[in-house]
């Protein structure tokens, strides 16, 4: 399997391995199994490029990860070309609190929101942040259909959901461009939602392939059995990592392309 590949359907094509960037933008209200500090400008600028220079061109974020969205559009000015930017819409985090609206005028105005804090004129990806109501999202809110309405007027260029459901994953499968999911070593539920992936050529982005940290197990090299695990599957587009440690980011890869020889 080689390392760009396409995403689904969509016309995009992306590493096996994305960056996560929770990190470069938030620090509370996090289940990490350590506390950290954000990165200062310097540190972020040498990670995005490490990150570039190893391969990498995904890389995820969401209004609900602080200060990620606005951190990314200045770190990255000037290389936009690059990147597949993948963000999300419907989960708001302020004063230490998480709300959700997934409304069609909210979907909107974030999108606006996140298309000026990124500091571009199209947005690869655009997922919903789900709160784990998944169905009523896809079928009763309106989300998908105002980011459809999007997708028509060329804000964004694909959307689809990161689901908590199975049912959910299974119908974002059938109805989304693109789905993100969890699978990890721990938490295999999801895993009909990578077949459905594989077998309608949905774009499949796994999320939380390291457990978000915390690594369980006898294996010798947790992080190379996970990326194994997620990048076997002929469904999975791409695995997205969390990290703001440099080593990590270049075992990741490593671990990554090993799994794919
Ligand atoms: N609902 C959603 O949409 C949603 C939810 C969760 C996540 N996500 C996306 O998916 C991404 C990944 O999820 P995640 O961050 O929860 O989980 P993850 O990628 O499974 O794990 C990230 C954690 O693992 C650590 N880590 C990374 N590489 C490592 C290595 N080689 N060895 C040891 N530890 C390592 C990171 O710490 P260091 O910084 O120290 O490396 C970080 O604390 C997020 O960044 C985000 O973009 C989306």
């Amino acid at each position: 399997m080689s390392w760009m590949r396409p995403l689904g359907a969509t016309a995009l094509e992306v590493s096996a391995l994305g960056l996560g960037t929770v990190k470069l933008g938030r620090n509370e209200g996090l289940k990490y199994p350590a506390d950290f500090e954000l990165p200062d400008e310097r540190t972020a600028t040498a990670l995005l490029a490490r990150a570039r220079d190893l391969g990498i061109n995904l890389i995820d974020t969401a209004p609900a990860y602080g200060v990620s969205e606005e951190r990314l559009g200045k770190l990255l000015r000037g290389q936009r070309q690059h990147w597949v930017l993948c963000s999300k819409v419907g989960e708001e985090f302020a004063a230490g609190h998480s709300s959700f609206d997934f409304s069609p005028e909210h979907t909107r105005a974030s999108v606006r929101r996140s298309l000026r804090r990124l500091q571009t004129e199209i947005l690869d990806v655009v997922l919903v942040h789900s709160n784990g109501d998944d169905l009523a999202i896809i079928n009763e809110l309106g989300t998908l259909q105002a980011l459809q309405q999007l997708k028509d007027e060329g804000l964004i260029r694909a959307f689809g959901i990161s689901t908590k459901t199975l049912a959910g994953g299974l119908a974002a499968a059938r109805y989304c461009d693109v789905v993100m999911l969890s699978y990890n070593r721990q938490q295999r539920e999801q895993l009909p939602v990578l077949n459905a992936c594989a077998e309608r050529n949905t774009g499949a982005l796994i999320k939380k392939a390291l457990a978000s940290g915390h690594l369980q197990g006898s294996s010798e090299d947790p992080v190379q059995a996970s990326l194994e695990l997620a990048l076997s599957h002929p469904g999975t587009s791409a695995v997205v990592i969390g990290t703001i440690n440099p080593d990590h980011l270049l075992d990741n890869v490593a671990a990554a392309r090993r799994a794919l020889d």
